[in-house]
């Protein structure tokens, strides 16, 4: 440990035990589930590769819905909220309420072989493999413990570009889902605007730039550098917040300042940095397609030297498309073209307000109101 590093250790530890946090910005899921009224049970599931992911569950009378979240994130988002939270609400409504956890997150950082601290491999993955491996063998596991033959799903944003690639690639899922119902839907990313756009053409810059240092995982929990962001981010929580809405669209009013300490505690959490190189691509590329390594690389993997566009067609389960008119993520022009292409969309949600971004469908303080009404529909609908 240099002596910067130990310096910024005492700085952390000193400021951590002086500020006041919130109690629920420790809890984990399970703890934040008793808190608002459901005891809740850890599940473990391990993927044809040997990721081990947990999964939690609120059990309930009604039928399984699972819930899957988006990128650095984790079940946590689910529930943060607490009585406004959409875990609680489902559990409230009788639901048998789960909540995924992709390979990476604090939540699924172990596999039967791999070290995540030393063996680099454990972190080649994206969203392809969250779509792949992990997503399906959650629902095997969800269904085979309940005797169910089909579940609910609810996805944000990378959660739902899992789902894309699971129904395209293994469309024997489309029909275990009775339907998707998918927020910040993820696929396309043909109107992106400044600042991101420009982000986005520095990837593959920034990547080669940190490709040296062999970082392939980002924000792990308990890191110097992590310690620091949420440090910084529990003073500085405005500016924070800024840097999310630069790239996810402008909310404050639903992102009150007094939630903010909760949030950057649990948000965000490890990942690859594959699955942001992923995204970019996308960006970049303005396709939906597997994962780019260059003409030699693609041509060994794919046998072209381009990387082939995930086959939407194949994916056809029911689908309903919200989205937000202030989302800069998943901008509504690039919904309304995914509308297009899907083949079994049942319903497709512009959010009311002007000002809904991609973080209201997991954090807006007044989902009770605006959000739920519309997912319970759903849910009782199909
Ligand atoms: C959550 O917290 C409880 C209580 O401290 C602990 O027993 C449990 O192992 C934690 N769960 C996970 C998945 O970390
Ligand atoms: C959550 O809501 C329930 C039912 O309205 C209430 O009894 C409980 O006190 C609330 N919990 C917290 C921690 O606010
Ligand atoms: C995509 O899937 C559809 C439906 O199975 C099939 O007809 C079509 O040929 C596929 N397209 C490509 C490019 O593979």
């Amino acid at each position: 440990m240099s002596i910067t590093n130990i310096m910024l250790l005492i700085i952390v530890t000193s400021v951590t035990t002086n500020s006041l946090i919130p109690e629920d910005a420790r809890l984990n899921f399970t703890e934040l589930s008793m808190k608002y009224g459901h005891s809740a049970e850890e599940h473990i599931v391990i993927t044809e590769d040997g990721y081990i992911l947990t999964l939690f569950r609120i059990p309930g009378k009604k039928p399984p819905v699972l819930l899957l979240h988006g990128l650095n994130d984790c079940s946590d988002t689910f529930i943060i909220r607490g009585n406004s939270s959409l875990a609680i609400t489902l559990a409230n409504k009788g639901y048998d309420t789960w909540a995924g956890n992709a390979r990476g997150n604090k939540y699924a950082r172990q596999h039967t072989k791999l070290n995540p601290d030393t063996d680099l491999t454990f972190w080649d993955h994206s969203f392809h493999e969250h779509g792949y491996y992990d997503l399906p063998a959650i629902i095997d596991y969800i269904l085979h413990a309940t005797g169910h033959e089909t579940l609910k799903s609810i996805g944000h944003s990378e959660g739902t570009t899992d789902h894309f690639v699971l129904g395209s690639l293994r469309p024997e899922y489309n029909e275990k889902i009775q339907i998707l119902i998918a927020m910040g839907p993820s696929a396309f990313f043909k109107h992106l605007t400044p600042p991101l756009s420009l982000i986005i053409e520095m990837g593959p810059l920034l990547d080669q730039v940190s490709r040296p240092f062999k970082i392939e995982e980002l924000f792990r929990d308990g890191s110097l550098e992590k310690n620091v962001f949420e440090e910084f981010c529990s003073r500085n929580a405005v500016f924070c917040r800024e840097l999310l809405f630069q790239v996810g669209g402008h909310d404050p009013k639903r992102l009150e300042r007094d939630f903010l300490p909760i949030l950057f505690r649990h948000f965000p959490t490890s990942g690859s940095r594959k699955g942001l190189i992923h995204y970019d691509q996308l960006g970049l590329r303005k396709r939906f397609a597997k994962f780019d390594y260059g003409a030699a690389g693609n041509l060994k993997r794919y046998g072209h030297t381009e990387p082939p566009d995930y086959n939407l067609t194949q994916f056809t389960m029911k689908t309903a498309l919200f989205a937000g008119n202030s989302d800069l993520l998943c901008d509504v022009k690039d919904v309304g073209y995914l509308r297009t292409i899907l083949p079994n969309v049942v319903e497709y949600h512009l959010m009311e307000s002007k000002r809904w971004n991609h973080y209201d469908f997991v954090w807006g303080n007044d989902m009770p109101k605006t959000l739920y009404p519309h997912i319970l529909k759903l849910l009782e609908k199909f």
